[in-house]
């Protein structure tokens, strides 16, 4: 029922002042017909027929090039499909493409939408960042049903929606980043002792993930070295996971063979055990030492064998900040370090925003406000390309 509604949908955006694509699937074709779809949309509508028409560009992907797909009356099954990944038609494979926003407005019976599975579905498209619109309580179905939860938000709603979302995300992301390669260091090392203990700290590697996604969203390659964290795995990401600065020190310099930018955001731990036991120790009731030896400085390995490489370093101080971040920047051969203090309020370990301060190997630096972590690193990135730029040009 709900694919009926889809027309005056279609209305609504256009009022709203989108240019519409329409896929309709083989189901929503046997309630609506593609010359209504065709006419409220004012353009040719694309199904699984036309996917395997002979054409220049493969249409899922043409089409996935949209700043926000809006499934309306999404039914239980695209749900379904779209949650593990399948490509079985041409809005699955759409769906598998985008890089906008999804809007996800479902119509399904109340049994259908509560049934584990779905909410199941639906939790693993939220946590990628997929929004929902209803469904809301009142009459649905063709089979007399009757109320509940389950009927389909209205299409002025959907649009409104619609427009919100696109507004909350500002501009799309211009490709700045394309054709180059990124690495990124996230997260702790864990320097293990005996089988059980380890030497860590309470990085969240929140700072390093949204450097890759947002490098990734600006078009680089990206390659994410990370440490033991709590994140989701990033999807388009080629996510490297090791646990110890030896394993760390491995990844980052095999990968960045091939990368133009390194931004090493991960909290190495600066020594590791001697000589780790391969058993675990007795507890004892006295006093024990561990010998301990310093790990390799990855980002000053970096620097050795610099190249044309953009280097990046965080740096966290707490007294005497932009003269020491300066010198470690020359030290290690960075282009600019991002510092900043453990001790400041709301930016502390695994917070979601950062103050930071960039500090360049001359002494100059720029004091950035309180940012959200992406919002540090689209700066970050901004700061990169331009000297990536200006060594090309040099
Ligand atoms: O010397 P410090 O640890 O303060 O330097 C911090 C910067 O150096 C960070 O970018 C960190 O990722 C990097 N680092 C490294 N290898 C280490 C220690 C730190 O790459 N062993």
């Amino acid at each position: 029922m709900a694919a009926v509604k889809a027309p005056s949908v279609l209305r609504r955006l256009r009022e709203a002042g989108f240019e519409v694509d329409v896929i309709a699937t083989r189901a929503a074709l046997e309630f609506v017909t593609p010359l209504s779809l065709t006419a409220a949309a004012g353009r040719e509508i694309a199904t699984d027929a036309t996917w395997f028409e002979a054409r220049p560009d493969a249409q899922h992907l043409t089409l996935a090039r949209a700043d926000i797909s809006v499934i309306v009356g999404a039914s239980a099954d695209l749900l379904a499909r779209a949650a593990h990944g399948l490509a079985s038609d041409l809005a699955s494979a759409t769906l598998l493409s985008v890089r906008g926003k999804v809007l996800w407005v479902p119509a399904m019976n109340e049994k259908m939408w509560t049934h584990p599975a779905v909410a199941a579905n639906a939790q693993t498209l939220k946590n990628w960042g997929h929004h929902f619109l209803g469904p809301q309580h009142g009459a649905f179905g063709t089979l007399g049903e009757g109320a509940g939860v389950g009927r389909m938000a209205e299409p002025e709603e959907i649009a409104a929606a619609a427009l919100e979302l696109l507004k909350a995300s500002g501009p799309a992301h211009t490709p700045d980043l394309k054709g180059l390669s990124l690495v990124v260091s996230a997260g702790p090392t864990r320097e293990y002792l005996d089988p059980v203990r380890f030497i860590s700290n309470p990085s969240s590697g929140k700072m390093g993930y949204a450097v890759a996604l947002e490098a990734q969203a600006r078009g680089a390659a990206v390659t994410l070295v990370s440490g033991p964290v709590n994140l989701p795995d990033p999807a388009g990401i080629t996510l490297v996971k090791v646990e110890s600065a030896l394993e760390m020190h491995a990844a980052v310099l095999e990968a960045a063979q091939d990368a133009e930018i390194v931004v090493m955001t991960a909290a190495v731990a600066d020594y590791r055990a001697a000589t780790p036991k391969t058993e675990k120790e007795a507890k004892t009731a006295g006093e024990v030492s561990i010998h301990l030896t310093p790990n390799p400085d990855i980002l000053a390995a970096l620097g050795r064998e610099k190249g044309g490489r953009v280097l990046v370093g965080f740096a966290m101080e707490t007294h005497a900040g932009v003269e020491r971040a300066a010198l470690k920047a020359q030290r290690k051969n960075a282009d600019f370090i991002l510092l900043n203090y453990p001790t400041q309020q709301g930016t502390s370990f695994g917070g979601d925003d950062n103050q930071v301060t960039l500090v360049r190997p001359n002494g100059s630096f720029e004091e950035w406000p309180r940012l959200s972590k992406r919002e540090v690193a689209t700066r970050l990135l901004d700061e990169a390309l331009q000297v990536y730029m200006q060594h090309s040009t040099a």
